[in-house]
């Protein structure tokens, strides 16, 4: 095999796939490390497709036994076949890992098997399943090793009663009572699945709102969406521990503002505390900075502080951990190793929650605006005044349009609805163009279509809104 190559990128999740394969298509001598199985990282193989895959599946699941009925749509018996379920998602993912094996081909990027090390700035080592080493030499290395499961203090995710994200996309049944520990993205996408497929959820949070720093608003309509689904809250809730005895897990929790101290005990405990980077000890002996919280600190242009090792994705100090965030770097860094001007707008970041309606913000929320002292306008439209909404029986939630107050210039949108992650797009565009909420309210959007009520929502910026 070849040793010598123009870049060497550690990991092939979303960022370092993408910077991969951008590396390769601008003529640089490309190869990826990557020590799990199959390609894609976190989000192909354990993460964003498999859960969307079983919330896409338990989303007519429920509809069937829910809502067929009121279309006309006459089903009876309708039963869960989880293990087909699980089988669909697995075949999902096995076609999309699969994907990028051809992808890589395509591009003639070197897929190399093990775990990678970096023992200089030009030399890397990989370790395969069989414990052989062997040294690898590269102009440009790019870190791209993503981020595990956090747990809690005394906790010990053992994926059996306590399991983290993996566990949860895997249970053999549905657990009859299943814990949910933060009320974060991956906490309640998962609760959805398993109160759908039956499962009693109680998802307890140590802060007093879902989705920390996400729009007041739509955290507390979208609270309120998912107490109607049956999910139950213990909100302003710290976990004092959990002890698992027999094939039962208790957990113990104290409310923040009034002391009051409860125990409650499940099937299984789902740890959704969020994330940590991946940062190997070779990181750390080579002198690469890494901040408080345990992250690489890179410049503009992703470079660490060693020159020729560059670092994107979940393992970076720069914007939320997100899978496109780390597609997006993975293009500037490539781009920047080639001379280019390579760059990702983190202003303009899309947050999507895939519930059930789903829940999508960008830009600023009112919270930060009123903490930076900028003066804004709001304008809000429901998908209940929405025809399309109305047709499909789907007007659970809003669009609000944040703009500023003198210029218009949207700053930041947050929307709950079925569609909301597909919509989010618009927004995002119209806040790479700099555009005002005039220029969407004066742009025809299709009818009849949900995306009508971001228009209004425009439009209601200026207090105009036509259905509302
Ligand atoms: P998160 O940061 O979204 O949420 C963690 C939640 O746990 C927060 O609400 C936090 O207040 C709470 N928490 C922390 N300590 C706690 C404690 N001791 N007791 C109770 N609650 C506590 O993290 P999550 O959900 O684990 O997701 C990890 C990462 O994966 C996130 O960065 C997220 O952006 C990403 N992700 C994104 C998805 C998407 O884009 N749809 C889906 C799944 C994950």
């Amino acid at each position: 095999m070849e040793n010598n190559f123009d870049v060497v990128v550690i990991g092939s999740g979303p960022g370092g796939y993408v910077a991969a394969i951008r590396c390769a298509q601008l003529g640089f001598k490309t190869a990826c490390v990557e020590s799990r199985k199959t390609l894609g990282g976190t989000c192909l193989n354990v993460g964003c497709i498999p859960s969307k895959s079983l919330l896409h599946a338990s989303e007519i699941y429920i509809k069937a036994q829910k809502d067929f009925n009121s279309l006309g749509i006459e089903v009876s018996n309708v039963k869960l076949n989880l293990s087909k379920m699980m089988l669909n998602k697995n075949k999902s993912v096995i076609t999309l890992t699969k994907g990028i094996e051809f992808l890589f081909k395509k591009n003639k990027i070197t897929h190399i098997k093990g775990k990678g090390s970096i023992l200089d700035k030009n030399t890397i080592s990989v370790t395969d399943n069989a414990n052989k080493k062997e040294t690898y030499k590269a102009k440009n290395i790019i870190i791209a090793t993503g981020s595990t499961p956090s747990s809690l203090p005394g906790i010990k995710i053992d994926e059996k009663a306590i399991v983290s994200s993996t566990g949860a996309l895997s249970f053999d049944k549905p657990p009859k009572e299943l814990i949910v520990i933060g009320g974060g993205y991956i906490g309640l996408e998962l609760s959805s699945v398993w109160k759908r497929l039956g499962s009693n959820v109680t998802v307890i949070e140590y802060l007093d709102q879902i989705i920390p720093g996400m729009d007041k608003d739509i955290s507390s309509e979208f609270l309120k969406i998912l107490k109607k689904q049956g999910i139950n809250f213990k909100l302003d809730s710290k976990v004092t521990g959990v002890n698992v005895s027999g094939n039962k897990a208790n957990v113990d929790f104290i409310n923040n503002k009034t002391n009051k101290k409860e125990r409650i005990q499940s099937d299984k405990v789902l740890i959704a505390v969020g994330r940590k980077p991946n940062i190997g000890d070779d990181i750390k002996n080579l002198g690469i900075e890494i901040n408080e919280k345990n992250k690489i600190k890179v410049n503009k242009k992703f470079e660490t502080t060693v020159k020729n090792i560059y670092a994107i994705g979940d393992v970076i100090d720069k914007g939320p951990m997100l899978a496109h965030k780390a597609e997006d770097e993975g293009i500037a860094v490539a781009e920047i190793i080639a001379g280019q001007a390579g760059h990702v707008n983190y202003d303009v970041i899309p947050s999507v929650i895939y519930t059930s309606p789903e829940v999508a913000t960008v830009g600023k929320t009112e919270e930060n605006l009123k903490k930076e002292n900028i003066k804004y306008k709001i304008g809000k439209f429901p998908f209940i005044a929405n025809s399309r909404a109305k047709v499909n029986n789907d007007t659970e939630g809003f669009v609000k349009v944040i703009a500023d107050e003198k210029t218009d210039k949207v700053l930041g949108v947050a929307l709950i609805s079925s569609l909301a992650g597909t919509m989010i797009a618009e927004l995002g565009l119209a806040m790479e163009f700099g555009a005002s909420a005039e220029d969407i309210a004066r742009t025809c959007h299709a009818h009849p279509t949900h995306s009508e009520a971001v228009k209004e929502a425009a439009m209601a910026v200026d207090k105009r809104p036509i259905h509302f």
